[in-house]
């Protein structure tokens, strides 16, 4: 059968709080899809060397290139980021970079419809921390934009900072935990998130999977992937 919905996920932390969100998302679709895992592909960023220009196919010999194939193909996708340094993560930037190979001449992205799901540290809304979630949201949202696909939302997670599972959260003397929640947080009362622990993430992946699916009801059918 075709896949419609591929779900991409940056986060390299194994069945991570953005993987089992993308996939809940992919679920949701009630339609043919896949999941990928950037961290378990070697792939490079774009070298800007225009070596695409004519073929829309990068010169780059990684693994970006049957990915790059096979994205070509689906009308609909997840992407899923994490949020290292308060930006985007580097795989799913360079996922995004690698695309670029379509765009010459045939805008070979255009009219592909989908969402992203953001894991942060940093507690979404905080006066005192940065927008991370919002940043690499503003960051995938430009990029679909720029390259004629349509954002149909995101889903924000509160994951986990790394030093809860250090081993050294507690005593560490530049602790994120302390940095995030307080001078009195410990690994004990921050606790362990997941994306399963709060109802309305499941219900929000619910409705984000439903609008990619009534989404590629109303575009023009593409030929997908077998
Ligand atoms: C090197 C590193 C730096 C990080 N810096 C930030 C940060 O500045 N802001 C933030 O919100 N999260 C930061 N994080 C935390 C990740 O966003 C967090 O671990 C996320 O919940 C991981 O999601 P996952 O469980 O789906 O892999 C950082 C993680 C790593 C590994």
């Amino acid at each position: 059968m075709a896949i419609q919905v591929l779900g991409i996920s940056g986060s390299p932390i194994a069945d991570s709080n953005t993987d089992r969100a993308v996939k809940a998302v992919l679920k949701s679709t009630g339609l043919q899809t896949q999941f990928i895992k950037l961290s378990e592909l070697e792939i490079s960023p774009c070298r800007a060397c225009l070596g695409c220009t004519e073929s829309n196919e990068c010169v780059v010999q990684d693994d970006g290139r049957s990915l790059a194939a096979f994205f070509r193909q689906v009308p609909a996708f997840v992407l899923g980021a994490y949020t290292p340094y308060s930006s985007l993560d580097a795989r799913t930037k360079t996922f995004m970079e690698r695309m670029y190979c379509f765009r010459h001449q045939i805008g070979g992205n255009a009219g592909k419809v989908g969402g992203s799901v953001i894991t942060t540290a940093c507690v979404p809304g905080a006066a005192n921390l940065p927008a991370a979630a919002e940043t690499a949201r503003t960051q995938i949202g430009y990029w679909m934009m720029e390259e004629g696909m349509t954002d149909l939302g995101s889903l924000v997670i509160e994951g986990n900072v790394p030093c809860i599972r250090c081993g050294h959260g507690d005593d560490c003397k530049v602790s994120g935990i302390k940095m995030l929640y307080g001078p009195d947080a410990t690994v004990a009362s921050v606790g362990v998130k997941t994306f399963e622990g709060e109802d309305r993430l499941a219900a929000a992946a619910k409705a984000l999977g439903e609008k990619i699916r009534d989404a590629l009801q109303r575009v023009a059918p593409r030929e997908a992937v077998e």
